[in-house]
């Protein structure tokens, strides 16, 4: 029996399991009680309704960046594309950059939408007892794969057809699985294949070639368009062209390389993009003291904190926004933000600038002078 996951905190590994999470919606947002009212509250009610405060800015929201906005034009435009293209070389997209900047986000944001769409627009399809071609058929047009450490081939299509819910049999060798498979895939009209951390394929010299083989393989004879996400996918012998093996460029030929990257933080249209975003993230608070804008205001601190990353940002707005509630200050001021510790590495990296910008302080002093 499959275990029940909360939507959106895991990803998802079955069909029933994408469905749950293409069907989840964050939570409703509470009404609060005036605050003149909520500070004469006994202690237990103010905790009570301070529950669902808590739920709602834990969850916080998904924002529509200038990045997302980007990926997603050029999916569906990939996807229009390649709607009624001949059989073979579908063009796919590999989306390319380092950890936590959304990656697995935007690209499930994207099937959730695309999925919904169709469900709009064929609300029969999605009906139990759907026929086509005189069979019995649970459409499934978004596959959502997240690979697991060091998976091998074999491993990529046991995960397809656990997506699928296919009952397989102990022995089958890897080609029973993969033919299955496809067959599978053609017949629940599987349009879209999103494949989420691709670089934990095992991509050693030897078998980096049989993977690229095998995902050619299973792009080629599927009518579906390949997404795929990973980190460090340049260096890593899967899509590029150049270091790569003959065979390599084969899949690299086929699709197109985009890079998924942190904010940026040199040009005006940099600042502007960060300040909106934490303006986004900043309009879903429920705070009675945290003034509109306050946020916003606080975005070079925001971003030094942070290094530009969409999750470092909205862990420490997250908390923040907690803290404030926790404390009863009812506001996020760069006091608060102090006290708040996202991951090692951004708290390194500000430490470390932070330092240098005192160096740079104290040596400048000396240089007018001399
Ligand atoms: N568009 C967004 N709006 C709001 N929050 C986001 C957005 N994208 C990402 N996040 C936050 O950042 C976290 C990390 O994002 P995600 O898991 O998508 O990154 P990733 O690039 O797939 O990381 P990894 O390489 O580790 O798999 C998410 O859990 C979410 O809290
Ligand atoms: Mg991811």
């Amino acid at each position: 029996m499959s275990t029940f996951r909360h939507p959106g905190l895991a990803e998802p590994r079955t069909k029933e399991e994408w469905r749950r999470y293409r069907d989840s919606r964050p939570p409703e947002r509470p009404t609060m009680p005036p605050y003149q009212r909520y500070l004469k509250l006994p202690k237990e009610e103010k905790e009570d309704i301070n529950e669902a405060r808590d739920t709602f800015h834990s969850a916080l929201a998904i924002v529509d960046t200038a990045q997302v906005k980007r990926l997603h034009y050029l999916m569906e435009r990939r996807m229009k594309a390649n709607s009624r293209r001949a059989a073979g070389a579908r063009a796919g997209l590999v989306l390319d950059g380092p950890p936590t900047v959304g990656k697995s986000t935007l690209v499930k944001l994207f099937a959730a939408r695309y999925e919904n769409r169709l469900r709009r627009r064929h609300p029969e399809k999605f009906q139990d007892g759907y026929e086509a071609n005189g069979m019995l058929i649970d459409y499934t047009p978004v596959v959502y794969l997240s690979i697991p450490a060091r998976a091998t081939p074999k491993d990529l299509s046991v995960l397809l057809a656990d997506y699928l819910g296919m009952v397989q049999l102990g022995r089958a060798t890897q080609t029973d699985i993969t033919n299955h498979v496809l067959t599978v895939l053609a017949d629940v009209g599987t349009e879209l294949v999103i494949i989420d951390d691709v670089h934990f394929l095992d991509l050693s010299a030897r078998e980096g070639r049989v993977v690229n083989d095998h995902l050619k393989y299973i792009a080629n004879e599927t009518a579906a368009t390949f997404v795929y996400t990973g980190v460090e996918l340049k260096k890593s012998g899967l899509f590029l062209e150049g270091q790569a093996t003959s065979r390599a460029t084969q899949t690299a030929g086929r699709n197109t390389r985009h890079a998924v990257s942190k904010f940026g933080c040199t040009t005006d249209a940099d600042k502007l993009e960060w300040a909106q975003t934490v303006k986004a993230l900043e309009d879903t608070l429920i705070l009675y003291r945290h003034k509109p804008d306050q946020l916003v205001k606080l975005s070079p601190y925001l971003y030094d904190r942070t290094g530009g990353s969409i999750c470092a940002l909205t862990d420490l707005i997250r908390e923040s926004a907690i803290e404030a509630v926790m404390s009863e200050e009812e506001a996020i001021t760069r006091k608060l933000m102090d006290r708040i510790e996202i991951s090692e590495y951004a708290q390194a990296t500000y430490r470390s600038l932070v330092q240098q910008r005192r160096k740079s302080a104290s040596a400048k002093p000396k240089t007018a002078a001399s």
